[in-house]
């Protein structure tokens, strides 16, 4: 290759990762040839279209569109580049496991070469996949193909920036040498790059989720005591998270996370544990207290509204959390579901989300006011910007009862009390108070001074 000129790479799957992926690759230069299997998809992304919402892609796939090229041919995108890049989807199966089909396939249409190809697997995979690739390898007689772990750490909504600003990059190879031609594609973004052996590259990414799901289940937890003790988690969070041991982060109590990425990783991560016999039972617990924790905003409705049966529900919110369209895993498809069973009637509004026929018997709204109306009570569901200022005169007057569940804690409960309104959050001092155990004083004794010296000694 030419001194200074960018290395050509190769992308297989123009999901979401994919795009991100090839798009900030160009953006940092190189020619990149994305690879998909959809010809809508590819045609859609030659027309400049992307089908999903991602704040700054649309752009950086505008700007970078001479670098950039979409095609549906497996060699065309092999020939084009010695890193493949492999971003295809790896969804759980009703086991757990994660589906390594399109992994194999990428493999299996991989053409013989005149160089030597090395496959960057960004896709999340199970711990021990790379090993199984390099075996498929070499029983097909393709020994020659390098293998490369490069984990993403994207997070929807922000993922540009998650890209080019990672806190971390990580790269696990079997070849050093390959390694470091990945890791060389890294370098101007300035930051730290975790080199390691391939089964602990991919455990990185699968305990860092994992460990990002325990946390909010964790506060999550911490919430429903506070609910129960008139402590609020909010300040809670704040006063946890300011001890630099812990950080600020993933401590936003609410009703539970979703999305691609956690549900999936987290029931990976324990599946993988089963499977070599071992019981992971901290990730079992995260994982039933984020079931649980969908569904407590029912009981809260139910706190205030009796039966379910025919009260009128506006959820507001559908996308598993702000600025993204997407509702893989979101609450809202539990709670509207959990509510339609109620004998619910449920409206729903989202900015961005369109649920299609997810959730059979769920009316969609055009508006936050067109899906209060006459509304029993408002859910707010996804920390959309425009949900801050819902505790106002004009929404309490259109609804039926004024109570609003606030699942994200995105509003000032005083504030929202002094319109009027019924209010009730995550972990924040509530009504439920009243319901507190009354647990008597023990009754005072004389102390010895021996016992009163030991006492003050501690304060
Ligand atoms: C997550 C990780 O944050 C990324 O680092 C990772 O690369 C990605 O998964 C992946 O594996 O591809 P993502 O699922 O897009 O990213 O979204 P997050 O912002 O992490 O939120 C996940 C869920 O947790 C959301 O439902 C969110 O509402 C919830 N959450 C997050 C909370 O309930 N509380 C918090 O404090 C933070």
């Amino acid at each position: 290759m030419n001194e200074g000129r960018k290395e050509p790479l190769a992308i297989f799957g123009a999901g979401w990762v994919g795009l991100v992926t090839g798009a900030c690759f160009a953006e940092l230069g190189h020619e990149v040839v994305i690879r998909d299997v959809v010809p809508e998809k590819i045609e859609r992304l030659r027309a400049g279209k992307l089908s999903f919402f991602e704040p700054e892609l649309a752009e950086l796939v505008e700007r970078n569109g001479e670098r950039l090229t979409f095609t549906l041919d497996a060699a065309e995108a092999a020939e084009a580049a010695e890193l493949l890049f492999v971003c295809v989807d790896t969804p759980p199966t009703y086991s757990g496991d994660a589906d390594l089909s399109r992994v194999w396939t990428v493999i299996d249409e991989l053409p013989q070469l005149e160089r030597r190809p090395i496959l960057v697997m960004k896709s999340t995979v199970p711990v021990g996949t790379g090993e199984k690739v390099r075996a498929a390898l070499e029983a097909r007689g393709r020994s020659d193909v390098g293998y490369v772990s490069n984990p993403e750490f994207l997070a929807e909504g922000g993922a540009v920036n998650d890209f080019l600003h990672p806190d971390r990059v990580v790269v696990g190879s079997f070849a050093e040498a390959d390694g470091d031609r990945v890791a060389a594609l890294y370098e101007k973004l300035e930051a730290p790059i975790v080199r390691a052996d391939v089964a602990s590259a991919e455990m990185i990414k699968l305990a860092a989720n994992a460990f990002l799901a325990t946390r909010i289940s964790f506060i999550n937890e911490i919430a429903n005591v506070c609910e129960v003790t008139g402590a609020d988690v909010e300040k809670v969070a704040e006063g946890v998270g300011l001890d630099h041991r812990l950080g600020p982060h993933f401590l936003k109590a609410g009703v539970g996370y979703g999305g691609s990425c956690f549900p999936k990783d987290a029931s990976a991560l324990k599946q993988l544990a089963s499977n070599s016999g071992y019981h992971f039972q901290l990730l079992s617990a995260v994982i039933e207290v984020n079931e649980l924790q969908k569904r407590r905003v029912i009981n809260k409705l139910q706190k205030h509204l009796g039966r379910l049966r025919g009260k009128r529900i506006a959820l507001l919110g559908l996308a598993f959390k702000a600025n993204t369209d997407d509702m893989r895993e979101a609450p809202s498809i539990v709670l509207a579901s959990r509510l339609l069973a109620e004998g619910a009637e449920v409206r729903a509004y989202d900015p961005v989300a369109k649920p299609g026929d997810l959730v059979s018997g769920m009316t969609t709204s055009k508006s936050v006011a067109e899906a209060v109306r006459d509304a029993d009570a408002a859910v707010i569901v996804t920390e959309w910007d425009e949900f801050r200022s819902l505790a106002s005169p004009e929404i309490r007057d259109a609804m039926r009862r004024p109570l609003i569940i606030d699942g994200r804690n995105l509003l000032d409960p005083e504030a929202a009390r002094s319109v009027g309104f019924t209010y009730e959050g995550i972990g924040r001092a509530s009504s439920l108070l009243s319901e507190l155990p009354q647990t008597d004083e023990p009754a005072r004794r004389e102390t010895s001074s021996a016992e009163s010296a030991e006492h003050s000694s501690r304060e």
